[in-house]
């Protein structure tokens, strides 16, 4: 195969490799490759009928998600808690954090770089002096290319290297070299954790500004032995780091109070059963949260859902539509409703007092009565009603022109519509693709946003509510 110089190439050539690498969020080798592949398949994909892109795949649309997101090196350590770190690299990328890995040689011996590399999408990073490397990365690259530094496992062995300022391999050299922050997820036998000389080694780290999370109490992978010094779980980890990375949210919505439901509604067709959907109430959590975040006094109405209640807010959990709505008007006067529920709109108009009995005489009629729409109920109030009202528009078909009819039909101010067809995952999914509608003298403006987490379009939703109402 051929090998190519990089250093034979003239300086623009070179910089726009570097600025095309870093928008990327990967090396310049493997910006390279990347261009080679491509360049190879140009000829024989010529060929072939294309499929027709959609707006998620598009390469601009990536482009532009690579360059936005934030960056983390994960440097692995060697501990049985190695393998952790793995599913570590997932959650964070869900989270949409571009990942770069860093192993110790140690690490090596429980998981792989192949591995690492695999699931982070660019080659995990092993050795301080890289002579297979042509496009050197650099640990003083490495040190700064990122946003934040994250070690997971960090061994005690690792961490007493940092507190003396050793840089003997490529792990604590890019420690020693960063300005970024460090955020360290010990993992050790318990005994380690609590010697002495450990003790110190952390005191020392915290006072030098790292961050830590955990380590969390538990079974040790030694039979028989358990006590503090597990790594915490991945997904802990995960938000510790999001944490980080991420600006505290202005408090753009300070003094507000904010109405917010969610969730599915159980109708009960008798005492043990009951008419659902599949609402998991996860986009109505992450609105609360984010609302809340942003420094306003959330009431948040759920239905039965299997979620934590988001901090700082106030939450009331329902069953029924009735009972929403009862809660809904016990819980106004509100500057603002946000009506992300999945209300049933029918409930069981003679619901059993008692559990109805499969007899031979054939199957329960069960008569359907319309249950009150709550989102149409407060638009249209003449007193009381909040300043800005938004419904969802859960749709399988024709989105816009259903969420467009909804919005003028129930009286909101905004419809957030989504496509909830079984094959977009959204339904119980942690992504969501909406497009918010808004309704200005008789006018639908339409703004539609890329794929994004639960809990980005929850933050979106909540800095255009803020600029809307400065
Ligand atoms: O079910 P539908 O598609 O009409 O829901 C659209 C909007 O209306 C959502 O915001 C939902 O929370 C709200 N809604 C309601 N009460 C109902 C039905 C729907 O508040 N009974």
């Amino acid at each position: 195969m051929a090998s190519l110089t990089v250093r034979k190439l003239d300086e623009a050539l070179k910089a726009s490799l570097r600025l095309r690498a870093a928008q990327n969020g990967r090396s310049v080798e493997d910006e390279v490759r990347m261009i080679l592949r491509e360049a190879a398949e140009r000829p024989a994909a010529a060929s072939v009928p294309r499929a027709p892109e959609t707006k998620a795949a598009t390469r601009s649309t990536r482009t532009h998600a690579a360059a936005d997101r934030p960056r983390l090196t994960l440097i692995i350590g060697g501990g049985i808690a190695a393998y952790k770190a793995l599913d570590l690299i997932r959650r964070l990328k869900d989270r949409g954090i571009h990942v770069r890995c860093v192993m110790t040689r140690a690490a090596q011996q429980f998981v792989t770089p192949l591995t690492a590399g695999a699931l982070a999408d660019e080659r995990c990073y092993t050795d301080l002096f890289d002579a297979q490397s042509e496009f050197d990365a650099g640990h003083i690259r490495l040190a700064r290319d990122t946003d934040l530094i994250v070690v997971a496992p960090a061994t005690a062995d690792l961490m007493a290297k940092m507190a003396q300022g050793h840089a003997d391999d490529l792990a604590t050299a890019i420690l020693l070299a960063t300005n970024r922050p460090v955020l360290l997820a010990p993992a050790m036998n318990p005994l380690m954790w609590i010697n002495a000389a450990t003790r110190r080694n952390v005191a020392q780290l915290a006072r030098d500004g790292a961050h830590f999370i955990g380590p969390n109490s538990g079974e040790m992978a030694e039979a028989n032995e358990a006590g503090v010094g597990r790594m915490s779980e991945p997904l802990e980890i995960a938000a510790a780091a999001d944490a980080l990375l991420r600006p505290p949210p202005a408090r753009s919505l300070s003094g507000k109070r904010i109405l917010i439901t969610a969730g599915p509604t159980h109708e009960p067709i008798d005492p043990v059963r009951y008419i659902a959907n599949r609402s998991s109430g996860k986009q109505g959590f992450a609105i609360a949260a984010s609302a809340a975040a942003a420094g306003a006094d959330v009431t948040l109405i759920s239905g039965p859902v299997d979620l934590d209640d988001p901090a700082g807010v106030h939450v009331i959990h329902v069953e029924s539509a009735r009972d929403m709505l009862a809660q809904v008007e016990a819980a106004l006067p509100a500057d603002i409703a946000i009506f992300a529920a999945a209300v049933a709109d029918w409930r069981v108009a003679n619901a059993g007092e008692q559990k109805i009995k499969k007899t031979s005489g054939g199957m329960p009629q069960l008569a359907l009565v319309e249950n009150p729409d709550i989102l149409a109920t407060v638009s249209k109030l003449r007193q009381n009603r909040p300043a800005l009202v938004i419904g969802f528009a859960a749709e399988t078909e024709n989105l816009i022109e259903n969420a467009t009819s909804k919005l003028k039909r129930k009286g909101c101010d905004w419809i957030v519509a989504n496509d909830v067809s079984p094959s977009t995952g959204i339904m119980g999914g942690d992504r969501n693709t909406v497009h918010v509608l808004t309704l200005d003298n008789g006018n639908v403006a339409v703004d539609s946003w890329p794929v994004m987490t639960k809990e980005d379009v929850a933050e979106a939703l909540v800095a255009k509510i803020a600029a809307t109402r400065a």
